[in-house]
C-alpha cells in the first residue's frame, strides 16, 4: 500500500551541465513502478522541473523557511519551492541540523509549513556514532520524531529518513538488523501518535551511503521503503540501478 520511492539528495552539488544528469534519469525510468525524487541545489529547481515536466520524475527542495513570505534574507518558502515545480522537501537533514543549528523545533515548524503548501515532506532523523556507541539510537530517534514532527500529518504527505549522522558520505553501513530494528521503532511510534492508517502509509525511507552494490539488501528490510540516497544520486549511472533495485524490491 506504501508506492516505494527513491529519493536523491545532491546537496551543494550542481550547477547547469548537471542537469543532463536528470534527462539521463528520465530517460531510463520512462515508467517507474516506484517514485522517483531528485532534490538538486534551489538554483536548479526551476530549470530541472522544466525539463522533468513532462516525465515521471519529481524534483525537490532541500529546505525551506516556516514563515511564507517576509525579511529573511536568503531563505526560501514552501510557497516559492513550489512555485518553481518543486513537489517534495527534505528538511532536518543532519547536515542542516549542524551546520545552521537546527533543532527539532525549526524543523517542526518547518514541516508545517511545508505541509501546508502541499509538499511531500521529508524529515531526517538519526544518531551519531557517540549515541550509537552508547545504546542511545532509540531514545535519540524517539525526541527527534516527537520534537520534529507536527501534530497535523497526512500518510501520503509525510515521508521519514533514518539517516545515522555516521553512514553519511562514509561508506559505513549498518547492519540489515540494525537498520530493520530503528525502521520497526520508527514505524510503532508513528502508529502509536497518529494512529495505524496514518502510521502504516507513511514512507520510511533508508539513508547513508546507499549504493547499487547494497541497495538490494537495505530495500528487502521490512519497513524499508525506498532511500534517501546522497553521492550516488549525483550520476543517473550510479543512481538508475538503485532505482532498479527498489523496483525489484
Ligand atoms: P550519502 O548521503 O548517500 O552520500 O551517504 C545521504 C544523505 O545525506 O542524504
Amino acid at each position: 500500500m506504501r508506492r516505494k520511492l527513491a529519493a536523491g539528495n545532491w546537496k551543494m552539488n550542481g550547477t547547469g551541465p548537471a542537469l543532463a544528469q536528470l534527462e539521463a534519469l528520465a530517460k531510463a525510468h520512462p515508467d517507474p513502478s516506484v517514485d522517483i525524487l531528485v532534490c538538486p541545489p534551489a538554483t536548479l529547481i526551476d530549470r530541472a522541473a522544466r525539463i522533468l515536466r513532462d516525465t515521471p520524475i519529481a524534483i525537490g527542495g532541500q529546505d525551506c523557511h516556516a514563515e511564507t513570505t517576509g525579511a529573511h534574507t536568503g531563505d526560501i518558502s514552501a510557497e516559492m519551492l513550489r512555485d518553481a515545480g518543486a513537489t517534495a522537501v527534505i528538511l532536518g537533514h543532519s547536515e542542516r541540523r549542524a551546520d545552521h543549528g537546527e533543532t527539532n523545533e525549526t524543523v517542526r515548524i518547518k514541516a508545517r509549513a511545508a505541509l501546508q503548501a502541499g509538499l511531500v515532506t521529508i524529515i531526517c532523523v538519526g544518531e551519531s556514532l557517540s549515541e550509537r556507541e552508547a545504546a542511545n539510537t532509540l531514545d535519540i530517534i524517539a525526541g527527534q520524531l516527537s520534537g520534529s514532527i507536527p501534530d497535523l500529518v497526512t500518510g501520503e504527505q509525510l515521508v521519514i529518513a533514518y539517516e545515522p549522522i555516521w553512514a553519511i558520505g562514509t561508506g559505513k553501513v549498518p547492519d540489515t538488523n540494525e537498520i530493520g530494528e530503528v525502521h520497526g521503532f520508527i514505524r510503532t511510534r508513528l502508529e502509536r501518535r497518529f494512529g495505524t492508517g496514518v502510521g502504516r502509509s507513511v514512507r520510511l525511507l533508508y539513508g547513508g551511503s546507499v549504493k547499487a552494490s547494497n541497495a538490494a539488501e537495505i530495500f528487502a528490510v521490512p519497513d524499508v521503503d525506498g532511500a534517501l540516497v546522497g553521492g550516488a544520486s549525483l550520476k543517473a549511472d550510479d543512481f538508475s540501478p538503485i532505482v532498479e533495485a527498489l523496483e525489484s524490491a
